[in-house]
């Protein structure tokens, strides 16, 4: 992926999230955007995954293979002291994601499907964003568009037909026309 992305690191966390099929999601979109690591509170996903709730193949690219997914405690103790806490919610006085610049290490946090972020964490936070929505996000929805936008806003950025090939499925051999010859 870019090499920006590779040096500086950018870890999620999230909390007590209920649905295997958001976790999935989540796991592809850290794949995907090359997040170094998931981590989570609770027992409700664990719960619902055990119980059969199928991840409806969310994540077919097997992220969850190499980006590690943990349950933990407390998310605030996983922060790793060279980043920065920023916590990404519908939070009165937060910063509009357009205008956020991302720290080089980022540790993200997000709320449940059906809650938000604890105060406590808030308050520990160095950045508070929100995206101008109408209406909020699906939890794995807002991981997504945080991590692109992370990524449309890191200085260099690869992005060449090679990587399109890399990424795309076998069965894609799709061209724009202009190429067509
Ligand atoms: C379905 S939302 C939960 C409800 C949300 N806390 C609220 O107050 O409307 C799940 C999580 O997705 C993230 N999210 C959804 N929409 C968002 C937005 N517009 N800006 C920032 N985060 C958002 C937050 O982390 C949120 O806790």
């Amino acid at each position: 992926m870019t090499e920006s992305i590779q040096k500086h690191s950018a870890m999620i966390g999230l909390v007590n999230p209920k649905t295997p099929v958001n976790v999935g999601g989540i796991m592809r979109a850290a794949g995907c955007y090359q997040a170094n690591s998931v981590f989570y509170t609770g027992n409700r996903y664990e719960l619902a995954a055990r119980s059969g709730e199928a991840q409806y193949d969310v994540d077919t690219k097997n992220a969850a293979k190499t980006i590690p997914l943990t349950r933990v405690e407390s998310l605030l103790e996983q922060v790793p002291e060279d980043s920065k806490l920023v916590c990404v919610d519908l939070v009165v006085g937060a910063t509009p994601l357009p205008l956020f610049e991302h720290p080089q290490n980022a540790f993200y946090i997000f709320g449940p499907e059906d809650g938000t972020i604890p105060q406590q964490i808030i308050d520990a936070a160095d950045e508070v964003v929100y995206v101008p929505t109408v209406g909020c996000m699906n939890l794995a929805a807002s991981v997504n568009v945080l991590l692109y936008d992370r990524l449309s806003k890191s200085a260099q950025v690869t992005a060449d037909d090679e990587l399109i090939k890399e990424s795309r499925d076998n069965n894609n051999r799709t061209k724009v026309k202009k190429w067509l010859k």
